[in-house]
């Protein structure tokens, strides 16, 4: 039996882009937030280094420089309004969330302590600046716990573990959303005014990823399946210091507190490559230049991983400590108490004697649902879809371009989190409940109902494991025409195996047999678009690095891509779907493209 509910708001996603909103959504409107992870479980809490913002606490800085950084550290294929939105509110948001008693480290004269990060420079490319806000290594976890109390206190209701499956829009009218009750398979109607989507990212569908299992994308599939476009999808960040083998992330405010990586010589090797920024280059320069040491044998014992080198002994060797202090262990211990465990934990390495084994992780979507800067959801280059908004990981505003950089996704799912809801209150003031359809559940119903009974041949678990590492060798750190072809085709022959799925446990009472094969479906069709996206794009920018074509194209490529699912069949089953790509314009306002030289 289907049950009904009815907010004027509904937020998809209990992380901080999705908490944010609510907050400030709460303000004024009845607001509920459905989300798959109890709140405080939500990925934002694993984003470690820190929150960027111009507050120029420990020397000079300034938002224009911020997004600068931002619009060249993405390749120029930053949207240039949005990104001077980011740069200059992240100052008023940071202010606002330690105004909600979010404890930051504080300097002696207790301002917000900041560090350096990739790709942060004073003076338009001059040199490092300290600009990432943090407490410890732990900053996406006391962002996500302030902002949970604060909903809690606003009274915004909760449904935690509530699956959402399909988006209810009609007439480019968003009426709602439909989800499953993960305790029991109830199928749930949430009838709402607006619907905010703030799910996260999707980077299950790559095999060594920082993101933990959940992020499989199911409501930016439900938006690409509604024939609504999909941006910039190629664009996939890989962040270079994964744990090595198991990607989970070692924070980049490691080597903004001094570490630095070396090869098999023992060479610090960034120093070749980028004399200026050296080990806090931007993550994709660093992702590459790491497969670069690979491919000349100068990987850890001829291997395909090279060492990341926290000993203060090292560090200070190099001179390379935070404002050219010496790294002491002590110093070490206090600011990354929580990366230094996982090393210690998951690879039996205590970093204070010994260096970490890291390889590149797939991190980050830049791609996602396309916005506009309050968040509104867009229908096509210019229209949006009435009363559906998106934020986040999820949205594509587009801040980060080709390549996003390091803490600029709290900045973002912070300041356009809040900017989503305040515009999702805004519009359900006057707005009225357009009716839901007959049939608004329909589509879950049948894809649940067929999965459940699945008798096939197919185990969900290894067609996983075969997008996974094919999205990993064909579509990584580097590409090129023939493999992409490969996992465009690929991911096509798994879609057709995906109908032919068995089921094992046929029951209702927290079925993952089931869910985990639903999330399956969302992550092949978005592995297809990410891999057609890619194949399209016939040139080198920012994290889509390809082989065949090394060049930048601005003549060509300075656009968005905006990828349509073209048939009009809604069953995730089908297994070939045609794109329809179309572009999109950058807008340029401050910083016309250049040569991205650090
Ligand atoms: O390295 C990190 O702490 C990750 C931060 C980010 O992705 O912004």
């Amino acid at each position: 039996m289907t049950k009904h509910h009815q907010f004027d708001a509904i937020i998809v996603g209990g992380g901080g882009a999705g908490l944010e909103a609510a907050l400030h959504a709460s303000k004024s409107a009845n607001v509920a937030v459905v989300t798959k992870l109890y709140p405080t479980r939500s990925h934002t809490g694993t984003a470690q280094g820190g929150i960027a913002a111009a507050l120029g606490n420990m020397e000079p800085d300034s938002w224009e420089w911020h997004m600068y950084d931002t619009v060249k550290g993405g390749d120029y294929l930053v949207d240039q309004d949005a990104a001077e939105i980011l740069a200059r509110d992240a100052i008023d948001a940071i202010i606002e969330l330690e105004h909600m008693g979010l404890p930051f480290d504080r300097t002696p004269d207790g301002k917000i302590e900041q560090r350096r990060f990739g790709g942060h420079t004073a003076n338009f490319g001059e040199k490092a600046v300290m600009r990432a806000c943090k407490a410890a290594d732990r900053t996406g976890h006391m962002i996500l716990q302030t902002l949970y109390q604060q909903c809690i206190k606003n009274k915004v209701n909760f449904f935690n573990e509530y699956f959402v499956t399909d988006i209810i829009v009609e007439d480019n009218v968003c009426r709602g959303v439909v989800a499953i009750n993960v305790a029991d398979s109830e199928v749930h109607l949430f009838h709402a005014k607006a619907v905010l989507i703030a799910s996260g990212g999707f980077g299950k569908m790559f095999k060594v990823t920082s993101n933990a299992h959940t992020l499989t994308g199911d409501p930016v599939a439900a938006y690409y399946r509604r024939g609504l476009p999909l941006e910039d999808m190629e664009f996939f960040q890989f962040h270079p210091t994964g744990i090595y083998k198991l990607g989970i992330l070692l924070s980049e405010a490691a080597r903004g507190e001094g570490a630095i990586f070396i090869n098999d010589k023992g060479e610090r090797f960034m120093e070749r490559y980028m004399p200026t920024l050296k080990d806090l280059a931007p993550r994709d320069i660093c992702s590459r230049c790491i497969y670069e040491e690979v491919r000349a044998g100068r990987g850890i014992g001829g291997k395909d991983y090279v060492y990341m080198d926290f000993r203060p002994g090292t560090i200070n060797k190099f001179k390379s400590g935070p404002g050219g202090r010496d790294v002491t262990r002590e110093h070490l211990e206090k600011a990354l108490p929580d990366i230094l465990e996982f090393a210690r934990v998951y690879m039996g390495i205590d970093p204070m004697k010994d260096p970490v084994p890291i390889q590149p992780t797939a991190h980050y979507a830049m791609g996602g649902i396309p916005t506009d800067a309050d968040g509104r959801a867009l229908a096509d280059n210019t229209n949006v879809v009435t009363g559906l908004y998106a934020a986040g990981e999820c949205a594509c505003v587009s801040v980060h371009g080709a390549n996003r950089l390091g803490t600029n996704s709290l900045v973002d799912l912070v300041v356009f989190g809040r900017r989503g809801g305040k515009a999702m209150a805004d519009f359900c003031k006057p707005a009225g409940f357009a009716p839901l359809p007959i049939t608004a559940a329909a589509d879950t119903i049948a894809e649940f109902d067929r999965i459940r009974a699945g008798r096939g041949s197919e185990r969900a678990a290894a067609i996983r494991a075969d997008l996974q590492n094919m999205m990993t060798n064909y579509v990584g750190v580097f590409r090129n025409g023939p493999d992409m072809q490969k996992a465009v085709e690929g991911v096509r022959e798994l879609k057709a195996r995906f109908k032919n799925i068995k089921t094992d446990d046929t029951g209702k009472i927290f079925n993952t047999d089931v869910l985990e094969t639903f999330e399956l479906g969302c992550l092949l069709d978005l592995a297809e678009v990410t891999a057609a996206a890619a194949l399209r794009r016939t040139e080198t920018r920012g994290g889509h690095a390809r082989e065949d074509f090394q060049e930048r194209d601005d003549a060509n490529w300075l656009n968005h891509s905006m990828a349509y699912r073209a048939d009009d069949k809604r069953d995730a089953a089908v297994t070939r779907c045609d794109i329809r790509f179309e572009n999109k314009p950058v807008t340029i306002t401050k910083f016309q493209p250049k040569e991205r030289k650090y």
